[in-house]
């Protein structure tokens, strides 16, 4: 016997089902037999006397719960973090163990109030005395966590619990002698899973099936080779034979009924201390700042919920609720997480929903300096195409040329900061690093905001005779919409695939060209071969526009309209030349409309216009939707996913496309700006010319009736 291992434990003199707290409560309010428990209790009570001393604490009357010593507190050598509990029910308990661990010499810490932490039952210890394993997500709160690693003098690593039926650490995982671990993985988080597998080697997991994990197989005392337990399988047992084990059944079907088994009902009290194992925790806490209809328009749930889905927790410090409907609310919350990677990627995100670092905080910015051209520091922030600022001189700084995927590069005198792309970063340049002093300006959405943004995309095809009056409203709206922007000098930039030209748009697009309505036109080499070759033969592809079907010899004419205009020496020339006297691009060159065609490795030819230099090429984009108010975005992903990643929020964009997944994807911008219709593109344009058309007076501001 190992004279010197001592097991607290209570005599369940008191014990029953009484309330909730737990599912394995539910439905078995006193539904658990008083002899029985007592029965089963002694038996444990002699089963553990076998191999270590039993200490006993008094058992409380109207604490039934008293019985599971392992939640008394978490001992160390002789250190004792008592237990907070969680719920009202087990609090009434936390001054009779105080008692019996002063009583036995204990130094006892005690957490603030409000800060859960349910003792051995949520921190178990490597048994090799190497680290401390914790549990979160259920009883115990993330945030006592680095309290147990500096009054223990221990590592502790945090795990989060995600499955309500193994409510505390010990329900599903237990480290045994000689470095195995017993555990059931599902219990965990994916994070959680990662770190435990990179701690303890493979032919050291001892994995539990659920059918074992829901008798409580993990819930096991372990001293040295003996382990005991709750009746497990046939298998289990011989997985444990197999590394060494001796297992102790012992029928605990009565603590089962609260949700309790053998490790639950004791605590070890003695817990060696390790001469060179010292303080470490890798949680990290941050206070975010939120304003805005954080209730009606979800965001705070939003927030909270990508928290705890990235393993983190949190604690709202403080909330005020907007009054009116239209006022808004603001909340600071403190943000804790197991590691830095984790928290930089939780407050990445959170960022993007317009958190904000309190206001006195922060003051110098985290920058690096580029140390190899076209290449950022490893943590550089990766911008969004929200209007983001950042802290320069401890204030806040606008950055310019806002965009998705670049790094922002600073300066300090004067302040600066701009997006530049990693293929333009100088050596010498001070990127921002980190996320902290970052954050986007996200206008104020009003409540309704979420419910409109779904209804701005429906399927034409797809759907009853409704849909074709949704497109039309919609296609009014957007005509609207450009013929007030050209009225009034703005910018309007097209992205174009072929399928404009072989869906019969060729003639709408050419009309808006020529009407004023477009100011760029952005596409690759085979929309302005199909529209010239419908221009000049009639045919897109081989394919006659008046009658629909395919020409003899038609599949030439893509290659000789191709040579043609590369003898012509380009577009421009072609027009000039009168080879191309109608089509889109006839259009751009005769009313100075700027395009740009961007190459790729299918392109027949090409036109010598287009550029297959596709660093130029996004460089010219980026260039012509400057000072954009609205894209058009015509049945091309490949386009109009480079000209969405070059455009910040605020400008409007239109996608249209038959592919429902297409438009899904590029309005999918978190930002209302965005619309998408699913329907047939050359259908969409001639809607779109007529109700031009019938906007017969030009809009005026001061207009009166
Ligand atoms: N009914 C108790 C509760 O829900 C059971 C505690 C079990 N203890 C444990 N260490 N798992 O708190």
């Amino acid at each position: 016997m190992a004279d010197d291992i001592r097991i607290l434990m209570c005599p369940p003199d008191h014990y029953d089902v009484d309330y909730v707290i737990n599912p394995w409560m539910e439905g078995n309010i006193h539904k658990s037999s008083q002899e029985r428990a007592v029965e089963q209790w002694k038996k444990l009570h002699q089963t553990i006397k076998e191999c270590a001393i039993v200490d006993l604490v008094k058992p409380a009357k109207g604490w039934p719960d008293m019985v599971f010593t392992a939640n008394a507190g978490l001992v160390l050598g002789e250190n004792v973090v008592l237990s907070r509990f969680y719920h009202k029910e087990r609090q009434g308990e936390e001054p009779y163990f105080k008692a019996w661990f002063e009583e036995n010499g204990f130094t006892v810490y005690e957490l603030p109030q409000d800060l859960p932490f349910e003792g051995a039952g949520d921190a178990l210890f490597d048994r090799e005395g190497r680290w401390l394993w914790a549990g979160y997500g259920f009883r115990s709160e993330l945030d006592s966590h680095p309290y147990i690693a500096k009054w223990l003098d221990t590592e502790v690593v945090s795990l989060r619990l995600i499955d309500e039926r193994f409510y505390h650490l010990d329900t599903c995982f237990c480290p045994l002698s000689g470095g195995y671990l017993l555990y059931y993985p599902p219990a965990f988080d994916a994070y959680s899973n990662r770190v435990i597998e990179m701690r303890i080697p493979p032919e050291k997991r001892i994995i539990v099936e659920e059918l074992d994990a829901v008798n409580f197989a993990c819930n096991a005392v372990n001293v040295n080779e003996i382990i005991i337990m709750n009746l497990v399988s046939r298998t289990l047992k011989d997985k444990l034979a197999e590394a060494g084990f001796t297992v102790r059944e012992t029928p605990l079907t009565e603590f089962l009924k609260a949700g309790g088994a053998a490790k639950c009902l004791t605590l070890r009290v003695t817990e060696p201390i390790l001469e060179d194992v010292h303080a470490t925790v890798s949680i990290e806490s941050r206070v975010i700042r939120m304003e805005g209809h954080l209730l009606d328009a979800g965001i705070l749930n939003q927030a909270l919920d990508l928290v705890v889905e990235n393993s983190g927790s949190f604690r709202v410090l403080n909330f005020n609720l907007g009054v009116e409907r239209n006022s808004t609310s603001s909340a600071e919350v403190r943000v804790s997480a197991p590691s830095h990677q984790i928290m930089e990627e939780i407050m990445t995100e959170l960022i993007d929903l317009g958190a904000v670092p309190p206001p006195q905080e922060l003051c110098d910015i985290n920058t690096e300096t580029v140390i190899q051209a076209g290449v950022a520091p490893d943590d550089f922030y990766v911008s969004t195409i929200y209007p983001t600022e950042v802290r320069v001189n401890c204030e806040w700084v606008q950055v310019t040329g806002q965009r998705m995927d670049a790094a922002i590069v600073v300066t300090s005198n004067p302040p600066s900061a701009r997006c530049v792309l990693l293929r333009d970063l100088q050596v010498g340049d001070r990127v921002m690093v980190g996320v902290e002093g970052i954050r986007t300006i996200k206008k104020v959405e009003s409540h309704d905001g979420g419910a409109r943004k779904e209804n701005k995309e429906f399927a034409f095809m797809a759907a009853g005779v409704s849909s074709e009056r949704r497109v039309e409203l919609l296609v009014e709206q957007i005509a609207w919409e450009m013929r007030q922007i050209r009225d009034q000098g703005g910018k309007i930039v097209v992205t174009a695939g072929p399928v404009v030209i072989h869906t019969g748009g060729a003639q709408h697009l050419s009309h808006l060209v020529r009407e004023g309505y477009v100011h760029a036109l952005l596409g690759g080499n085979a929309i302005a071969v199909h529209d010239i070759e419908q221009a000049t033969m009639g045919t897109s592809l081989g394919v006659d526009m008046q009658r629909g079907i395919p020409v003899r010899g038609g599949h030439r004419h893509h290659l000789k309209i191709i040579n043609t205009v590369r003898r012509y020496g380009g577009i421009h020339e072609a027009v000039e030349a009168g080879f191309i006297s109608k089509g889109v691009m006839y259009e751009c060159v005769k009313n100075n409309v700027p395009y740009c065609l961007a190459g790729s490795i299918r392109d027949d030819g090409p036109l010598p216009d287009t550029e297959m230099d596709l660093v130029q090429a996004q460089g010219c984009y980026s260039e012509l939707i400057q000072g954009a108010d609205m894209i058009l975005m015509l049945s091309s992903m490949l386009h109009s996913i480079g000209v969405g990643n070059m455009t910040p929020s605020g400008v409007k964009m239109v996608c249209v496309d038959i592919n429902p997944a297409v438009v899904t994807k590029l309005s999918d911008r978190g930002s209302v700006e965005s619309v998408g219709v699913v329907t047939d593109v050359g259908l969409f344009l001639s809607l779109l010319v007529r109700q031009l058309q019938q906007l017969t007076r030009p809009y005026s501001l001061n207009e009166t009736f």
